[in-house]
């Protein structure tokens, strides 16, 4: 049995946060924000509307595309660090209540912003083990409840929103996601960090930027070069890389280093800023209703984020119709 990507939803909150909200409220400048991180406006949720609310929105519609009924679905993972509730429960079981479903399996992936590789890494062995048919698989955050909005050194970077897809079990070779990699080193976890409810600390974001900077950089671009290695692929296989969208300058960096063109890099990260375990499926999503993705695509996915966590994807886009 093989596991296929068969469909890509997302959803974002209306209000719009632009640069100048930071600029009236701390002393930073647009042009310091767009030149250093590339970023001119992210969406904010509101008050009342939670992770959950979020990541709830994005299923229905990778749900809706996947062409299945709901309760076809077996398995829920979210990935958040924004979680509605500290421990429990799960957002993941508030999702799956949302939708209808009160019997599969449910459960969050805490992995920052790396959660959704790490989730398309789990969905993958539970469908190839045969254990699991239909997997939804969530990134959702609402990252503006977790920002310390004093720190001007972290806080313009961040967004909230949603992406979910659909993982489905197939008996066809050409539709199987090829190879995910996942790898964690705890050794780094003072880089990115959100201190515990057991602290005495507020529970905001903890970031050393441009250390943090310089490891994604470097991880980055090294996981790629390995699962391309792994899996006797180059570049030119490649149909679309969509790397972790914390900073255009990252980005640009890594794509540069392993020779990506244009045509092949998706960027998001001027309109929604960072979105943690997000990002990813939501720049999925943007490539899906842009037209640019299509049927039998190859995707490189490249994620890092706090952990430290890294992990990288290739899969083929294989929707059912
Ligand atoms: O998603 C998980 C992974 N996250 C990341 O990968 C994010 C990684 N880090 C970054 O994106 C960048 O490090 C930042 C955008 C956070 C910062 O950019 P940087 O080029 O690393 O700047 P820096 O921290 O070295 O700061 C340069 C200067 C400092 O001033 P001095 O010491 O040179 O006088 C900062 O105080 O910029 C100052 N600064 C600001 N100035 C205006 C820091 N934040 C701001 C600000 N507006 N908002």
């Amino acid at each position: 049995m093989f596991a296929s990507f068969r469909s890509i939803g997302a959803y974002v909150p209306e209000e719009i946060r632009t640069n100048q909200w930071f600029c009236d409220r701390m002393d930073t400048t647009d042009e310091w924000i767009v030149k250093r991180t590339g970023i001119n406006e992210r969406r904010i949720a509101s008050l009342g509307q939670n992770t959950s609310d979020l990541g709830v929105e994005a299923a229905k519609i990778a749900i809706q595309r996947a062409g299945i009924d709901v309760n076809e679905i077996d398995l829920v993972l979210c990935a958040t660090i924004s979680p509605d509730y500290m421990c429990m429960p799960s957002t993941a079981c508030l999702i799956a209540d949302k939708l209808g479903l009160h019997e599969a399996m449910a459960f969050d992936i805490s992995a920052a912003c790396t959660g959704f590789v790490y989730a398309l890494n789990i969905a993958k062995a539970f469908v190839e083990s045969g254990m699991k048919k239909n997997v939804l698989i969530i990134g959702a955050e609402k990252l503006s409840s977790i920002v310390d909005y004093t720190d001007r050194t972290t806080c313009m970077l961040f967004g909230d929103g949603a992406g979910a897809a659909i993982i489905s079990a197939t008996e066809d070779r050409n539709k199987a996601i090829i190879d995910v990699r996942c790898s964690a080193d705890g050794a780094q976890r003072d880089l990115l960090l959100t201190p515990g409810v057991t602290s005495g600390e507020k529970q905001f974001m903890q970031m050393k930027g441009n250390e943090t900077f310089k490891v994604a950089v470097r991880t980055l671009t090294s996981d790629v070069i390995k699962i391309l290695e792994n899996n006797k692929m180059t570049n030119d296989d490649i149909d679309l890389f969509i790397p972790h969208q914390a900073n255009y300058r990252i980005i640009k960096a890594v794509s540069d280093a392993l020779e990506f063109k244009d045509e092949q890099k998706v960027l998001t990260v001027h309109k929604y800023g960072n979105t943690s375990s997000a990002s990813i499926p939501m720049a999925i999503n943007d490539c899906y209703e842009s037209g640019r993705l299509k049927s039998g695509d190859t995707m490189l996915l490249d994620a890092f984020g706090g952990g430290l966590t890294w992990g990288s994807a290739l899969l083929r886009f294989s929707p059912t119709k």
